[in-house]
C-alpha cells in the first residue's frame, strides 16, 4: 500500500463513520508561543478539546504534518523521524472509548480496511495511578475486540510471567499518559496500540528478555497508534482537573503504518522516503553496498576515488548516514514551505541543525557539492500533490537550501580540520573532554552547532563541556546584548525626551517588522541618540518599497492608536509564558520588566510585549510620526534600519 492510499482510506473511514476532515494545519503553531513546532494533529484543536464550539462539529479526522526533533538522535533507526504525517480522528465532547477503540480495531483488522491479521496486534493501557484510575473500561471494550476475532484478550501479569501470550499490556503513567503539549493544557490516559514482528529487531538491545513487551526499545513491537482519552486538564501546580468534556484524540504515524502493511522492516522503504534513499545513494560516492559508482564526482574533499571499504560496520555507518540525510531534508523542506528561513533562534535554529547535520552526514557518504538541492526537489516531488504549498513555495524552499549549504560549505571543511586538531591534542594529552572555549570556537568561527560538535565527539570517544558551552554562549549573548542594546542597559544613560520616545518606537518597530515580514525576524541590536533610532534586525532580504511602506504605515498606526504602555515586573518564565519577545537564553537575573503596548481604551488589544529594562513613554500619542529614512545591510542575513520621529 502506498501512501496516498493509506491517507485515502483512514479519511474515507472516519467519514463514514460521521467525521469531517479538516486540512493539515501549519508546522508553525498559530498564537502558541509555547511550542516551536506543530507536534500531533491536536496542536490547532485545543480550544476546542477546552469546549469552544468547532464548526464542523464535534467529529473531525485529517492527516497532520508533524516536527518532532525530540527524537532527532533516534532517527536513523527503523522507526522514528523528524517530520512525520500522522493520521487523526477527535471526538470533541462526543464518542468516547468504545467508538475510539471499536473503530480503531475495525480499521486496522477488517477485510475492507487495512486487514491486518489481529494475531499481530498487543495494546497498552493506562494501569493508574493517584491522578486517574486503571482503565479497566478501555480493558473490557479491547476484551471483547480481541474475542471477536477468535482471540483470548490475556492481559499481562509480570508474576505470571504471561508477556507473550497476553495481549492487553497495563502500563504506567511515562508510557502510558499523553500530554499536555505544553506545561499546561488537555490531557488523559492512553490506549496504544503496537504490532508485534514477532522478533526482536536488535536482540543484543532486548534489555526485557524474558519479559519483552510492548514499548521495549528492542523494536520487537512497533506502535503505529496512540488513542488518547482527553478528559483532564493539567494545571500550573501539577493537578490534574476533570475536564468539562470527555474527547477522543488519536494518532496514527503513516510512515510506520505503511512500513507494517508493505512488510518493511523500516519506514525508509516506504513511498514517501525510498526514492530520497535511492538518490542519496546513486550521488554518493561512497555508498556501494558491494559495487562501485560508474559516475566519478568531484567531492567536496576533491577526490573522486572515495570507494569506503564494504565492512559490516561501514555499510551500517552508511545506511545511518543515508538515513538521517533523508530524514533531515524532508523536514527541511517542509519547515522551509511553511515559511521559516535558517538562523540562531528557536525555529530557525531547528532547520539550521537539521541542514547543516545532513550536510555533514551527506560529506561522510562523500556526496557532490550542492546535493541537497536535487534530493528536495525529489521530496517536493513525493508530497506536491497533498501538499500543494510545497509546489507554490518550491523556489523561496531551493533558495533557502542553497544560500544555507553554501554558507555552511565555506566553513565544514575547515571546521572539521579544526575538529581533528582538537582530537588529535586531546588524545595526546590522554583526555576525554572538548573544553567549552574550543567547542564555542566551532560554533562561532565553523558554525557547528553544538549538537554537530556533540555528535563528533562521541563518535571518536570524546565527550564535550556542554555546560560551559552553555555559559560562554549566554555570556557572548550579554555581551553583544549589552553592546547593542548599547545606552538601554538598566535604563537609557541619556533619558532624554527624545531618546526615550526613539526607544519606545523601537519596540513598535520590531512588532511591524514580525508581522509584516514573519517570525523569522529578531532584534539583532540598536542605537539611539537624539535624532535617531538606528535598529537592527534579522531577516535575509533588503525591504522593498512596498514593505518599507507598510512597516511605517503599520507603526504610524499605532502612534494613532493612542496606545497606552505599562510596565509589569514578572519572572523569566512569566514573561516567556505572557509571550514576551526577548532573548530568553540570555542572562536577565530572577525578576524582569516587561513593557506592553496597548490596549487602548477603543482596540482593547495588545500590540507588542517585550522584555525591556526601559524607560518609555507613557502613551504612543507621545510619539509624533514615524518614518524609515534608510535600510540597507548591516552583515549576513542581518538588515539595518535608521528612522526618525517627525
Ligand atoms: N496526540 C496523540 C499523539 O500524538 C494522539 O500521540
Amino acid at each position: 500500500m502506498i501512501s496516498k492510499e493509506l491517507r485515502k482510506k483512514y479519511i474515507e473511514f472516519f467519514k463514514e463513520k460521521g467525521h469531517k476532515e479538516i486540512p493539515s494545519a501549519s508546522l508553525v503553531p498559530e498564537n502558541d508561543p509555547s511550542v516551536l513546532f506543530t507536534t500531533a494533529g491536536m496542536h490547532p484543536l485545543v480550544p476546542y478539546l477546552l469546549s469552544e464550539e468547532h464548526p464542523l462539529g464535534a467529529r473531525l479526522v485529517n492527516v497532520q504534518k508533524c516536527i518532532r526533533t525530540g527524537d532527532i538522535e533516534d532517527v536513523g533507526d527503523s522507526t522514528h523521524n523528524t517530520f512525520f504525517e500522522m493520521l487523526g480522528n477527535w471526538s470533541l465532547g462526543d464518542y468516547f472509548k468504545k467508538d475510539s477503540i471499536c473503530w480503531s480495531w475495525e480499521f486496522l483488522t477488517d477485510k475492507k480496511w487495512l486487514a491486518i491479521d489481529p494475531e499481530r496486534i498487543k495494546v497498552t493501557v493506562f494501569e493508574g495511578d493517584s491522578d486517574s484510575p486503571k482503565d479497566e473500561k478501555a480493558i473490557k471494550i479491547w476484551k471483547k475486540c480481541f474475542e471477536k476475532s477468535g482471540i483470548e484478550g490475556k492481559v499481562y501479569n509480570k508474576e505470571k510471567g504471561n508477556n507473550e501470550s497476553a495481549r492487553i499490556f497495563p502500563l504506567p503513567k511515562e508510557d502510558n499518559w499523553w500530554g499536555p503539549a505544553g506545561e499546561t493544557g488537555p490531557c488523559g490516559p492512553d490506549t496504544e496500540i503496537f504490532i508485534d514482528l514477532k522478533k526482536p529487531v536488535n536482540f543484543e538491545k532486548c534489555p526485557n528478555k524474558k519479559d519483552c513487551k510492548p514499548g521495549c526499545p528492542c523494536g520487537r513491537y512497533v506502535e503505529i497508534w496512540n488513542n488518547v482519552f482527553m478528559e483532564y486538564f493539567k494545571t500550573a501546580d501539577g493537578k490534574y482537573k476533570s475536564l468539562k468534556q470527555k474527547n477522543i484524540d488519536t494518532g496514527m504515524g503513516v510512515e510506520r503504518t505503511l512500513a507494517i502493511l508493505n512488510g518493511f522492516d523500516n519506514v525508509y522503504e516506504t513511498d514517501v522516503l525510498a526514492p530520497i534513499v535511492a538518490q542519496v545513494k546513486t550521488l554518493s560516492h561512497c555508498y556501494c553496498e558491494g559495487e562501485a559508482r560508474s559516475n566519478p564526482v568531484t567531492t567536496r574533499d576533491g577526490s573522486n576515488s572515495g570507494i569506503l571499504s564494504s565492512s559490516a560496520q561501514n555499510d551500517s555507518i552508511k545506511t545511518m548516514s543515508c538515513r538521517i540525510v533523508a530524514d533531515h531534508i524532508r523536514a527541511a523542506v517542509f519547515i522551509i514551505s511553511d515559511g521559516i528561513t535558517p538562523s540562531n533562534l528557536d525555529r530557525g535554529y531547528v532547520l539550521r541543525r537539521l541542514l547543516r547535520r545532513a550536510i555533514r552526514h551527506g560529506n561522510l557518504l562523500k556526496m557532490p557539492n550542492g546535493f541537497l538541492l536535487p534530493l528536495a526537489e525529489t521530496v517536493i516531488d513525493i508530497y506536491k500533490e497533498f501538499y500543494p504549498e510545497l509546489e507554490k513555495n518550491k523556489d523561496k524552499i531551493l533558495e533557502e537550501i542553497k544560500k544555507e549549504e553554501e554558507k555552511f560549505e565555506r566553513t565544514l571543511e575547515r571546521g572539521i580540520k579544526e575538529f581533528k586538531r582538537i582530537e588529535l591534542r586531546i588524545k595526546n594529552q590522554e583526555l576525554r573532554i572538548i573544553e567549552k572555549g574550543e567547542v564555542f570556537n566551532l560554533y562561532q568561527s565553523y558554525g557547528f552547532p553544538i549538537e554537530m560538535t556533540k555528535e563528533l565527539a562521541k563518535e571518536k570517544g570524546l565527550e564535550i563541556d556542554e555546560e560551559g558551552f552553555n555559559e560562554e554562549l549566554k555570556k557572548h549573548q550579554q555581551l553583544s546584548r549589552t553592546a547593542s542594546a548599547g545606552k538601554f542597559k538598566g535604563g537609557l544613560a541619556d533619558t532624554g525626551e527624545e531618546t526615550v520616545r526613539l526607544h519606545t518606537v523601537a519596540h513598535l518597530l520590531l512588532e511591524s517588522l514580525r508581522r509584516i515580514l514573519g517570525e523569522h525576524v529578531y532584534q539583532k541590536g540598536s542605537n539611539i541618540t537624539a535624532e535617531r533610532l538606528r535598529f537592527d534586525y534579522s531577516h535575509p532580504d533588503k525591504l522593498s518599497d512596498e514593505e518599507k511602506q507598510k512597516v511605517e504605515d503599520l507603526v504610524n498606526e499605532q502612534i494613532q492608536k493612542k496606545l497606552s504602555v505599562s510596565c509589569d515586573e514578572m519572572s523569566l518564565e512569566e514573561a516567556k509564558k505572557a509571550g514576551a519577545m526577548g532573548v530568553f537564553e540570555a542572562k536577565y537575573g530572577n525578576k524582569v520588566k516587561v513593557y506592553t503596548i496597548g490596549p487602548s481604551t477603543s482596540s482593547g488589544q495588545t500590540f507588542s510585549k517585550e522584555i525591556c529594562g526601559g524607560p518609555h513613554v507613557k502613551n504612543t500619542s507621545e510619539l509624533g510620526k514615524f518614518r524609515i529614512k534608510k535600510e540597507q545591510s548591516s552583515s549576513a542575513g542581518v538588515r539595518r534600519i535608521k528612522a526618525v520621529l517627525e
